[in-house]
């Protein structure tokens, strides 16, 4: 569900039209609809209150500070992975006790920063961070609130790039080390192993993966009691899916359905409980709101080419992924009812929709039949909220584009468009460097 609609031939963000926007703030353009975003927090708090889980949204996903601050008005927490992002949750008003801090690579730096922060739920993702972390705890003499990221070998079913809980990948530790590791901290004073995090990939359509990986957590949290551990806290990672094509994710009540039995005993005997979903969140509350500069014909193919692509918008060439796509002011009788590769509609030219770069993975769809798209055209790029912005480069010294933010009748400029003068402002003082 979202608050795209075309409405009179035109294609609106909750009471504003994209034409308006473009008009505005130019392209290319991140588009946020505000109740699209406070919609999926309810649904999700919805389905889980039986747990009433601390619902922490992956800045990753979706990091500007006007989303984020929406966010967190909503009583949401949030899931970090870096000192940027600590400072971004913290800019936007979290309580450091309602973050979730995971990743690989904390450094002393980051540690020290979210113990002394106070962080809620520090995530712990190997044996050799569970030991600086507990260094560092000592040395602030301050009590640090752990949760050990257990690798359950399950494969979450997605593309390669983002599986992450089988024990091929980086994330989290086995089973066997985890129960190791729980005994070693036993007694330590300040280190305090108290939780489990699980997060398997993203995004995660089947939802019965969730179960597979909850049945080895569960297992586990049994093994560790009889063995006179108490578990606090169980962190449920992220990973629920989006509408890329129309009703192709599973709905929070699916996923509700495939893990409350499972959790609920823990709720019973006082485990609190966190979730990370960003995606769920984020991916169908914002488009990309892109200007053809012209259509190529040649050797029998048609590219749309745009003002922007991998640059902006990495999933399809990194990924695979299929975005939904469509003009904003779209022939008359040309008005998709359903966002899917086959709308139904006639007539469609088949087209690859291209950035301007120089790289012939710069592309946002390959074989795409669309409507006939001429010079000027506005092009939206739908579900492009999560991972969209995050994840913009400036390859070929593109500047990063401008976000909006659309709250019932009212467009706000949430970023600014990069300027060229922004491209080399830090190239400008060179300095000699010393040892
Ligand atoms: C630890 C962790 N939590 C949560 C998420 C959010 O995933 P999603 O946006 O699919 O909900 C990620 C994404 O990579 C992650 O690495």
């Amino acid at each position: 569900m979202d608050h795209f609609q075309f409405k009179d031939g035109s294609l609106h963000c909750e009471g504003v039209a994209l034409a308006t926007i473009a008009a505005a703030a130019g392209t290319p353009t991140f588009v946020y609809s505000a109740a699209t975003l406070r919609h999926h927090i309810r649904a999700l708090q919805a389905a889980f209150a039986p747990i009433d889980p601390l619902i922490c949204f992956s800045v990753k996903s979706c990091p500007n500070l006007s989303v984020l601050r929406l966010v967190a008005a909503e009583g949401c927490g949030m899931d970090v992975v870096s000192p940027g992002e600590l400072q971004r949750a913290l800019a936007a008003g979290v309580a450091p006790s309602k973050l979730a801090y995971a990743g690989v690579g904390k450094t002393h730096t980051a540690l020290t920063e979210a113990i002394s922060l106070g962080v809620g739920c520090l995530n712990v993702e190997s044996a050799e961070e569970l030991e600086l972390v507990a260094r560092v705890a000592a040395e602030l003499r301050q009590p640090a609130s752990l949760a050990l990221r257990v690798n359950p070998d399950v494969d979450a079913g997605t593309h390669r790039h983002t599986t992450t809980g089988t024990k091929a990948t980086k994330f989290g530790v086995s089973p066997a080390r985890a129960e190791e590791l729980f005994e070693r901290m036993r007694d330590h004073s300040f280190a305090r192993l108290e939780g489990l995090h699980l997060h398997i990939g993203s995004p995660v359509l089947d939802a019965g993966r969730y179960a597979q990986a909850l049945d080895v957590a569960l297992a586990l949290i049994d093994r560790l009691q009889q063995r006179g551990h108490a578990i606090r806290t169980l962190d449920l990672g992220g990973g629920f899916g989006a509408d890329y094509e129309t009703g192709q994710a599973p709905t929070p009540d699916a996923y509700a359905a495939a893990i409350l039995p499972k959790v609920l005993p823990l709720k019973q005997r006082g485990v609190r409980f966190l979730l990370e979903p960003g995606r769920f969140i984020a991916a169908n509350a914002g488009l990309l709101l892109l200007r053809v500069i012209r259509t190529k014909r040649e050797s029998g193919k048609t590219f749309v080419i745009c003002d922007a692509g991998m640059n902006a918008l990495l999933r399809p060439s990194h990924y695979d992924a299929f975005h939904f796509m469509w003009p904003v002011q779209p022939p008359a009788g040309l008005v998709p009812t359903h966002r899917t590769t086959d709308t139904g509609l006639q007539p469609l030219e088949t087209c690859d929709v291209v950035g301007p770069l120089c790289e012939t993975g710069d592309y946002l769809a390959l074989e795409r039949a669309l409507p006939t798209m001429r010079e000027g055209d506005l092009l939206a790029v739908f579900t492009a909220g999560a991972y969209g912005m995050s994840m913009s480069s400036r390859y070929n010294a593109q500047p990063l584009p401008a976000e909006v933010l659309v709250d019932g009748g009212t467009a706000t400029l949430v970023r600014r468009r990069e300027t060229l003068t922004d491209l080399i402002a830090h190239e400008m003082h060179t300095a000699p460097l010393s040892a």
